[in-house]
């Protein structure tokens, strides 16, 4: 496995490999790998001859007052987990590298950002689709990797890709979860012994949801008075946002109807944590 910096060396190493007919799998990260991220790699490995795995902790997708500084970082670990799980290719830009002086280019998607995360993230969406429109021009993969685990984010992927229409396939892979539910983030890093044990409350309560939903529930409004009730009874949790969406345009939906999203994200002192589950009814 190789760590490449600059962006001509990941270029000339990719366009040799695909002049070979190799086929590349793409996994973008901001590190501090677990094992939801290797999961990505291994389906990566599965599927294409050359893998290429990216870290990077992208300034542009921070908001003023989030954990830009703080985010964990750990290159020496992160590159034995990746090469373990059948990376081949780490790139490992510095933020000149990928935002030189005079940097003034940015993909914003519409619609699909404006609730969720990107109500509560202002700009975070553009910074994320920037990054990502970024990171495919350099590595030209033919598939790449999101976990289901950022939802808005894998949907707001795939419509930037089929409407810019980028030649690369968008691979979706379930949320890798401890054994007591709490969906696997570089983020559980920062909650105390107290809110570690109270967090698998969000997956406990999303799947309250789904049976709820399976035993005949249609009405929003009603799932998201028990997702508030559930959540709020943990004193630790203070919630950011619980809503109910469908999977096309993002909006709240007041009857279960077709395939829908239920997301949250809620705060655990300083940490913030996200999941969902789809439903298809
Ligand atoms: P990061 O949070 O490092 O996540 C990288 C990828 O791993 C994303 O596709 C994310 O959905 C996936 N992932 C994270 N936790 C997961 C889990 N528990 N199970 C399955 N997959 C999981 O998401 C980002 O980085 C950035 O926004 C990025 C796309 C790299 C752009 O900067």
């Amino acid at each position: 496995m190789i760590i490449l910096r600059d962006i001509s060396s990941v270029t000339a190493a990719i366009s040799q490999a695909r002049r070979e007919g190799k086929t590349v799998g793409f996994v973008p990260t901001m590190g501090f790998l677990h094992q939801g991220h290797l999961s990505l790699v291994r389906q990566a490995r599965m599927e294409n001859d050359l893998v290429v795995l990216s870290i990077f902790v992208n300034p542009i997708q921070f908001g003023v007052g989030e954990d830009y500084e703080e985010y964990p970082r750990d290159l020496d670990s992160d590159s034995s987990k990746a090469e373990e799980a059948g990376c081949d290719l780490i790139f490992y830009p510095t933020t000149a590298e990928m935002y030189p002086q005079g940097y003034a280019t940015f993909v914003d998607v519409e619609r699909l950002t404006e609730n969720l995360c990107g109500a509560s993230r202002p700009g975070h969406f553009r910074g994320v689709t920037t990054v990502v429109t970024k990171l495919f021009n350099i590595v030209k993969p033919h598939r790449a990797y999101f976990g289901q685990k950022d939802a808005q984010q894998v949907l707001t992927i795939q419509r930037m890709v089929q409407d810019l229409n980028m030649a690369v396939a968008v691979k979706i892979m379930p949320t890798v979860r401890e054994a007591d539910g709490l969906a696997l983030s570089s983020r559980n890093t920062y909650l105390s012994t107290a809110e570690r044990a109270a967090a698998p409350i969000l997956y406990r309560s999303l799947l309250a949801v789904v049976a709820k939903i399976t035993n005949g529930e249609r009405d929003a409004n009603s799932l998201l008075t028990y997702l508030h009730d559930a959540i709020s009874a943990e004193p630790l949790a203070q919630i950011d946002y619980i809503s109910i969406v469908d999977t096309a345009d993002i909006k709240p939906v007041s009857t279960i109807d077709g395939p829908t999203l239920i997301a949250l994200a809620v705060r655990f002192g300083k940490t913030r944590l996200i999941d969902n589950i789809i439903v298809e009814v």
